[in-house]
C-alpha cells in the first residue's frame, strides 16, 4: 500500500498546537508492507532528496504511527515501511508528521479503514511523541486531511481557497529543533499579552469562518509563540515587515521555524520582494508560491 501526503504548516501564528494547513510544497510517499509479527514497525529504506537527514529503524515518526494504528486496532501484526523523502526535515513544514500521516494511513487502509478520522489522527500523532516530546496533531492532521484543520475537542476541516508565499531559510538550526523551541517557552505570560494573543486567534478564526482572508491575515500577525521564537530566526522582523510593506496580509512562523508563512493576494510581486530582501540580508532561503493541500492519498 502506498500513500502520499502533503507537508504542512502549524499555527499560522496564535493557533499554536491548535491548527495547521496542508501546503503543496512538499510531499513524501510512503510504502507500508504487513506481516505476521507482534505490533512492531520499522523503517527499513528511505529514499529520495532528503534522505540523508531522516532515520531508519524504529526510531522514525512513520514506525511509532504504524505501532499506534496497529495497537488501535488491536492487530498483532508488524509493519516493513520505506519512505520517500520529499519533505525537507527541520524547516517547520512538519516533515516528521508527513511521514507518520502517511504510515497512519497506509496501515489503516490495509486494515480496511477500521479507525475513525479521530483515532486516525491520535495514532499518526504519537510520530510526533519522538521528534518534539509531545504528540501535537496539528501537523499529522492536515498532512492526512487536507486544508486547514482545528483541533479542539473536536477535529474541523476548513478547505479555504489560501494562497501563501513560503520562505524557506536554509540554516542552521538547534538539535532536536521542535522540542527545543517548545522548551524556549514560557510557563507563565503576562494578561495582557495573553489577551493580545487571544484578540489575534479570534481575528484568524473569524476569518476562517467568514472566507475573509484579510481577517484572517490580521489574526496570523501576532502571537505570543512567534514573539518568543522569531529570536531565534535571523531577519525575521525584517523579513515581516517588508511583506507587510508589500501588501501581505498576514505574517507568521510556519510551525517551529525556521520557516515564514506569508499570506497574500498578489503573490508572485510579494515573492520577488522576498527573494530580494533574503538577498539584501545575506539569508540563503528558497522562496515559494504554495496553496492549499488535499490531504494524504492512496497511490
Ligand atoms: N505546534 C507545533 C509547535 C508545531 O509549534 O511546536 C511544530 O511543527
Amino acid at each position: 500500500m502506498r500513500v502520499r501526503a502533503p507537508c504542512s504548516s502549524a499555527n499560522l501564528g496564535p493557533g499554536y498546537d491548535l491548527l495547521g494547513i496542508a501546503l503543496n510544497a512538499f510531499q513524501d510517499i510512503v510504502e507500508v508492507e504487513l506481516v505476521s509479527g507482534e505490533g512492531e514497525a520499522r523503517v527499513v529504506e528511505v529514499t529520495g532528496p532528503y534522505s540523508n537527514s531522516v532515520p531508519l529503524g524504529r526510531s522514525n515518526s512513520a514506525a511509532e504511527a504504524a505501532i499506534a494504528t496497529l495497537r488501535f486496532a488491536e492487530q498483532r501484526l508488524d509493519a516493513k515501511i520505506r519512505i520517500w523523502k520529499g519533505v525537507p526535515p527541520g524547516r517547520g513544514l512538519g516533515s516528521s508528521g508527513v511521514s507518520a500521516a502517511a504510515a497512519a494511513k497506509a496501515v489503516n487502509e490495509m486494515l480496511g479503514g477500521v479507525l475513525t478520522e479521530e483515532e486516525l489522527v491520535k495514532a499518526a500523532s504519537e510520530g510526533e511523541r519522538m521528534s518534539s516530546g509531545y504528540p501535537h496533531s496539528d501537523n499529522v492532521a492536515p498532512s492526512l486531511l487536507g486544508g486547514l484543520v482545528i483541533l479542539s475537542s473536536r477535529i474541523t476541516v476548513f478547505k479555504p481557497d489560501l494562497n501563501f508565499v513560503l520562505v524557506i531559510p536554509w540554516i542552521e538550526v538547534p538539535e532536536s529543533k521542535t522540542k527545543f523551541m517548545r522548551e524556549v517557552l514560557p510557563n507563565q505570560v503576562p494578561f495582557e499579552q495573553f489577551l493580545k494573543h487571544c484578540s489575534h486567534l479570534t481575528h484568524l478564526l473569524l476569518g476562517l469562518a467568514k472566507g475573509d482572508a484579510k481577517l484572517l491575515g490580521e489574526g496570523m500577525n501576532y502571537s505570543l509563540i512567534d514573539e518568543v521564537r522569531s529570536r531565534f530566526i535571523p531577519g525575521f522582523s525584517e523579513l515581516k515587515s517588508e511583506a507587510l510593506k508589500r501588501g501581505a496580509l498576514g505574517v507568521s512562523i510556519s510551525g517551529a521555524g525556521p520557516s515564514i508563512l506569508i499570506l497574500c493576494e498578489e503573490c508572485e510581486e510579494l515573492r520577488e520582494a522576498m527573494r530580494g530582501k533574503c538577498r539584501e540580508l545575506g539569508i540563503p532561503a528558497s522562496v515559494l508560491r504554495v496553496s492549499t493541500a488535499d490531504g494524504a492519498s492512496i497511490i
